[in-house]
């Protein structure tokens, strides 16, 4: 909830800007936390989703490990002092320096997702004369029913081993010397809402155990990887998402030895509400059919409505409690028509200079936010 007090902060900071409510991401995280050690389960972070160094002391104090996609990542994650033993590696085209550098770092796992990636780190640990621990990363073939842009789980996606190659996969790491295979890793897509698909996607991590039992192969964990979906048009429900109810899918499906533990890689879930984007309102521009909100934020500072459609909910902070409402086409100023952030948006009455409050931006905003048309971002603003 963004209070009276954080708008008259806002008032004399130069926008656009993120706003971090850190007490409220601590909140979630331990409500996330708590539900995951009812059942034993082990928490990461997606650092994907937000990796700025006051959320990641966050994570990191409530006792996460993280889930990182890039050698970049990798040492992020280290040099914040994530316990290397906490830290996955997944991605499918890990370069051979961050194959190295993840060796040499000794990591959790390295999470491998093609049989030519499996022979390329044999190589490369031979290579530093180590024998390194590694998980492979499974395409389950479910599908996940969200954005075709944020679905990973299917056959025909870039991501994972698919059931067709897992007898060359386990031939392989059989004979070789440097991989010790401890993981199975599955990730299906993201934002994720309906648990139909998380209940998919414990059958076929019922049958892969199995498949791997059968081979002799001991499996040590699973990773079940994030995906657990927000929703964006309640902000501020500290109740969202509920967690209990998705690590209780798992419990519920998934056939774990007693010795084998459970880990998940959350990132929007935990991030999602933590933080907004501030704009200021520069121009409204009357149209004939439409009137624009012209902001100085755009797909620069927050790219998801451009890329995936994405709605976020958006409030006018200048004019709260204010009755007389218009509709107006939410636009950047990006030189490109798909710098909107929605459409005939009914919001109050505006003028330039309103503060504007694009919600629900702490995953994957700031995280993937970039310099085209030269733009950067002001600093920060954060409550505790
Ligand atoms: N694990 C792996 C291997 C992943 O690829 C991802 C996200 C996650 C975990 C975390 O997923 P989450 O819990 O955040 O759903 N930029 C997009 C989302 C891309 C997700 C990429 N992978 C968006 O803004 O919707």
């Amino acid at each position: 909830m963004i209070t009276k007090e954080d708008i008259g902060r806002f008032e004399v900071c130069p926008t656009p800007f993120y706003f971090y409510d850190l007490a409220l991401l601590d909140r979630t995280v331990r409500r996330a936390k708590q539900a995951a050690e009812k059942h034993g389960y082990i928490l990461h972070f997606a650092m994907k989703a937000n990796a700025i160094d006051p959320v990641l002391n966050v994570m990191k104090r409530n006792g996460l490990g993280v889930d990182c996609v890039s050698g970049a990542e990798v040492s992020k994650a280290l040099d914040i002092g994530f316990a290397a033993e906490s830290v996955a590696f997944a991605g499918v085209g890990k370069s051979d320096e961050e194959i190295v550098q993840a060796i040499a770092s000794d990591i959790f796992t390295i999470n491998a997702e093609s049989l030519e990636e499996l022979e390329v780190i044999e190589e490369l640990a031979a290579g530093l004369g180590k024998k390194t621990r590694i998980a492979v990363r499974l395409n389950p073939d479910v599908d996940a029913n969200t954005h075709k842009y944020i679905t990973t789980g299917l056959e025909e996606n870039k991501f994972g081993i698919s059931g067709w190659q897992i007898d060359d996969v386990i031939a392989f790491i059989r004979k070789s010397s440097h991989l010790q295979l401890t993981g199975l890793h599955f990730h299906i897509g993201s934002q994720i809402r309906d648990l139909e698909p998380f209940k998919n996607l414990c059958g076929r991590i019922n049958l892969a155990l199995q498949r791997f039992a059968d081979a002799g192969l001991p499996i040590e964990h699973v990773n079940a990887g994030g995906g657990l979906g927000i929703d964006y048009d309640h902000p501020d429900d500290e109740k969202d998402p509920d967690f209990e109810k998705f690590f209780d899918v798992f419990n519920e499906l998934l056939d774990l030895k007693p010795s084998q533990t459970l880990h998940f890689e959350l990132g929007r879930s935990l991030v999602a509400h933590c933080a907004d984007l501030i704009a200021r309102t520069l121009y409204i521009k009357k149209g004939l059919k439409t009137n624009f909100m012209i902001l100085d934020a755009g797909m620069t500072e927050l790219i998801r409505p451009a890329l995936y459609q994405a709605i976020h909910s958006i409030e006018n902070l200048s004019k709260r409690g204010e009755e007389e409402v218009e509709r107006y086409d939410v636009v950047g100023p990006v030189c490109e028509s798909s710098d909107c952030f929605g459409k005939a948006m009914q919001l109050p009455l505006s003028e330039r200079g309103d503060l504007i409050a694009i919600r629900s931006a702490g995953a994957y905003g700031e995280s993937m936010a970039s310099h085209y048309n030269l733009r950067s971002l002001r600093p920060s603003v954060y409550r505790d």
